[in-house]
């Protein structure tokens, strides 16, 4: 089963967390993984893919003109149908990140996926709206962001 990481990042902190949720998703049988920066994305593997993930920084409390630009232009993909999940990275706590991860759900809603965090009933580490981690402190939260992606993959393989 094929996923796929779809994410900006200017600094490098957003791509470093994908790298993470990847390897997370890879502990996973028989799951296939591929990143790509929004400026570079195979069409056809994320058609082909199960579940689409979206990585975006917080600007301005919420997600990146590249990324919502992406999805307003992603007719040619086919989104409809597979999980869609969204992670966050952040400069600050009150810095607005649940409200971008909130701006990409309403896109994935209005595309018909299948919105998923694996929600905190899971229990820890804890997901909420999405993986959301501090620049300051990725290197603690890397077990949230692996966590979510080997609970992305299990749901991936339990609903296809
Ligand atoms: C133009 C700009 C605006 C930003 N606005 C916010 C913000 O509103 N809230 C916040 O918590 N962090 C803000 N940040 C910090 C970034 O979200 C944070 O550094 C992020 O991890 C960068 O991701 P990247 O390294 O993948 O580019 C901003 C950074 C930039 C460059």
């Amino acid at each position: 089963m094929k996923i796929s990481i779809i994410y900006f990042s200017k600094t490098g902190n957003t791509a470093k967390m994908a790298e993470v949720i990847k390897s997370g998703m890879e502990t996973e049988k028989n799951i296939e993984v591929r990143m790509f920066p929004i400026d570079n994305v195979d069409k056809e593997f994320v058609n082909d893919s199960k579940a689409v993930v979206f990585g975006t920084p917080t600007y301005y409390a919420n997600t990146t003109w590249q990324i919502k630009k992406w999805l307003d232009e992603s007719g040619a993909f086919k989104l409809e149908g597979k999980i869609g999940s969204v992670f966050a990275t952040a400069g600050y706590v009150q810095g607005g990140a649940d409200t971008a991860i909130l701006t990409i759900i309403n896109h994935l809603m209005v595309k018909g996926m299948l919105v998923y965090s694996g929600g905190a009933s899971l229990g820890q580490p804890y997901a909420h709206l999405g993986a959301v981690t501090l620049q300051k402190n990725m290197e603690e939260n890397e077990e949230q962001f692996f966590v979510f992606g080997k609970r992305i993959a299990t749901k991936v393989n339990l609903l296809f």
